[in-house]
């Protein structure tokens, strides 16, 4: 029997790592990303229930879920350097003039590479599996992110060992982390749209995703890697460092192919120069070119500088800017109301493209900057997708200038704006009767994270509202009744009718969660919603929970407590909810409530505050719950205890002790909980250990859909083959 079931572990772990193999380093699709998904789901289910029979680097990794509360750190076998940077090429022929010193005129080759602007990372392989990956850190000792690295999912757990070369049984792979720039790019829309603080650049953001604590929070940042070296104990068992490329490329691991061979100094200028724009045709942010000599032994000969190799240096692109003319601000009212000035220019080609509008953040950006219209102005991309004025040239400033004057009133529907206290952006407060947040709020409740109702994109929708079809998220539900009316417009049809009369019906479907999520509540992003629906479980529930008690939900701050609080306070709102709910959409989770396992804390009130050892505190706040105990937000006198991980604040600590609140540690509250044989004993049915399994507290797990990236990506017809 478990032989039967290692052997379908086996399998499936093989057939997943081909896959992954497959569609990350060849982009060959064998199979659909349902019957991917499938064979993930069989996986993760056998090895849920045979967890001892799991294979290590299991592909079910990639998913994240694992939580670690403080990264330990390792040194470096190698120091991690950095490389030499210069922005001109006359330093570059410098370079090349020492290298022949040094080399005393013997022949050597150069490798270039472009510079990729993520996070460096060191990986160690034993006997071909991945076994550590650790940042830079300060290049002698960096942090151990293991878990969090495995969720990259072109990056492989295993390495091919059908290879012309083995390889060695130990051996570190160092490359660069980085976020793809169109999940940057979506990720940001998010946040915006969920009126959340933006990601600064790619590197921030890969780098930030890196530090997370929770792997499956990872996972969703969907970052990538590039391998660019190649260290083994002792002397390489490749000659050069373009050999060694090709071997770590043949053993699975992601190598750029824009790398190339150069027999002179001519040859890494040319590849300088044809890279100066076409690195804008690749889904990820480059600064610049790395140039190595090629040969291992020419390497050692140069040898190193205390911070930095002789034998490599790094090309900087300079920033590229543009100067133009600024023609008029418009200001664009986003879904929560924040109302922002995008400056239109005349259009004018910019890295790779032709750009017509820039940002210019907010009213104190104007200010900082003296913008006027008619000035000609300097635009920059940095790392950022959107360009950005980041200056004005005075010298042409023309007399006719005139100053910006930010508007007082809405520009969509003239309702004063207001400047919330600590915030850079004025906001429409008119949020149920300002056209444009009406209708990106119908926007977002129809969007593939919430309700994805098929037949109803963003623009039919914007189209509907236009034409005064529907209000808000309920009225969508009355669409059928309009059916004919609907077919009757320009580009729909019958057909599409139908299939949105279909889409709206299948909606009815969608769970609780991405329900919530659509809402558009501010603050509200796809991870909250669902944190809030695992711990309501109804929208009754929900709308009936105090500040303080939304707080205590883990993810959950105060501001997004304060704003989902102040939403359900809201009669307008309150009605939507009722005309959802009169139109069958889900506002209550389905399935099993999490079963109670004993009643031993009931009349207890805890505070979870700090970081754990044993458990998440998602996992603690559900142990709590399953045996009758509750959750708050806010220490008071009537709190029974205050649960103290790693790293509480001063605060909370002395509060309790004023209060007489007792503190205690998790191990504490763990020993108040009833034994494996005292839950026996109880007839508690469903649990293998006296703890339960968490995950069927009513957890609901991540997606593990494999995203698309890089054929997503493709429009320039070349991005497919680098990955
Ligand atoms: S080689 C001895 N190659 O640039 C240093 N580095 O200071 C060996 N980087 O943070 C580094 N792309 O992570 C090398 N193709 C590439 C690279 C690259 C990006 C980063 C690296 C480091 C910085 C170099």
């Amino acid at each position: 029997m478990t032989t039967d079931i290692q052997q379908q572990i086996t399998a499936l772990t093989e057939r997943l790592h081909h896959l992954n193999y497959q569609y990350y380093q060849r982009d060959i699709s064998e199979v659909s990303d349902q019957e991917f998904d499938q064979l993930l789901a069989d996986l993760q289910r056998l090895e849920k229930e045979y967890p001892q029979l799991a294979l290590p680097n299991s592909p079910t990794q990639r998913v994240g879920g694992t939580i670690t509360k403080q990264f330990p750190t390792a040194l470096h076998r190698y120091p991690m350097l950095s490389l030499g940077n210069t922005y001109s090429e006359v330093d570059l022929r410098e370079f090349d003039e020492r290298v022949r010193r040094g080399l005393e005129g013997a022949e050597f080759a150069y490798v270039c590479e472009l510079k990729f602007d993520g996070v460096a990372m060191s990986l160690t392989y034993e006997q071909g599996q991945l076994t550590q990956g650790v940042t830079r850190g300060d290049g002698t000792r960096g942090d151990v992110v293991t878990n969090n690295v495995r969720t990259i999912k072109n990056l492989p757990l295993h390495l091919r060992s059908d290879t012309a070369a083995k390889q060695p049984a130990e051996m570190e792979v160092r490359g660069e982390v980085f976020m793809p720039l169109p999940v940057f790019a979506e990720l940001n829309a998010e946040r915006e749209a969920n009126g959340e603080a933006l990601l600064a650049n790619p590197r921030n953001a890969a780098s930030g995703a890196l530090k997370l604590q929770d792997s499956a929070l990872v996972a969703e940042r969907r970052l990538r890697f590039f391998a660019y070296s190649f260290l083994m104990p002792g002397r390489s068992m490749f000659p050069t460092h373009s050999a060694s490329l090709e071997a770590l490329h043949a053993w699975g691991l992601p190598v750029s192919s824009t790398w190339r061979l150069c027999r002179s100094m001519d040859e890494v200028l040319a590849f300088v120069h044809e890279w100066d724009k076409k690195r804008f045709t690749l889904p990820v942010a480059t600064d610049g070119i790395v140039i190595k000599v090629d040969d291992f032994r020419q390497q050692e000969l140069l040898g190193y500088t205390s911070k930095s190799p002789r034998w490599a240096i790094a090309y900087k692109y300079p920033a590229e800017a543009a100067r133009t003319r600024l023609r008029e601000v418009q200001y664009n009212v986003g879904r929560t109301g924040a109302v922002t000035p995008v400056a239109l220019l005349d259009p004018v080609p910019l890295a790779g493209t032709v750009v017509k509008r820039a940002s210019v953040h907010n009213a104190n950006q104007i200010a900082a900057l003296d913008l006027r219209l008619g000035d000609m102005v300097f635009v920059e991309k940095g790392g950022e997708i959107i360009p950005k004025i980041t200056g004005v040239d005075l010298a042409a400033r023309l007399p006719e200038s005139q100053a910006i004057v930010y508007p007082a009133t809405c520009p969509a529907c003239d309702t004063p704006l207001i400047r919330p206290a600590g915030e850079a952006h004025y906001r429409c407060p008119n949020e149920r009767g300002c056209p444009p947040q009406r209708k990106a709020k119908l926007e977002h409740y129809v969007s593939r994270k919430a309700l994805d109702i098929d037949g109803l994109g963003a623009e039919t929708v914007g189209r509907f509202f236009d034409l005064g079809l529907v209000a808000d998220a309920a009225s969508l539900y009355d669409l059928p009744a309009k059916a004919q009316e609907l077919a009757q417009l320009e580009r729909m049809g019958e057909k599409s009718v139908q299939r949105l009369v279909a889409g709206l019906e299948q909606s009815k479907q969608v769970p609780f969660e991405r329900v919530l999520f659509g809402l558009g509540i501010r603050y509200v992003g796809e991870t909250v919603a669902e944190k809030l629906a695992a711990h309501y479980r109804t929208v009754d529930a929900l709308a009936q929970a105090s500040v303080t008690e939304l707080a205590a939900v883990s993810e959950v701050g105060g501001v997004i407590a304060e704003s989902v609080a102040a939403w359900f306070q809201e009669p307008a709102n309150r009605d939507l909810v009722e005309r959802l709910r009169r139109a069958g959409v889900q506002l209550a989770l389905t399935g099993e409530a999490p079963q109670a396992v004993s009643n031993r804390l009931e009349g207890l009130t805890f505070v979870l505050s700090g970081v754990f050892e044993q458990h998440s505190r998602d996992e603690l706040q559900a142990l709590i719950q399953a045996h009758g105990g509750k959750i708050t937000g806010s220490i008071s006198k009537k709190l029974s205890y205050l649960v103290a991980g790693d790293k509480m604040g001063p605060a909370k600590r002395e509060k309790a002790t004023e209060l007489k609140v007792p503190i205690i540690s998790e191990t504490d509250l763990l020993a108040m909980l009833p034994t494996e044989t005292e839950a026996n004993f109880n007839e508690v049915e469903g649990l293998d250990t006296p703890l339960g399994d968490v995950q069927d507290l009513g957890f609901s797990s991540k997606s593990t859909e494999p995203d698309t990236f890089p054929a997503e990506s493709s429009g320039t017809g070349q991005q497919g083959s680098l990955f």
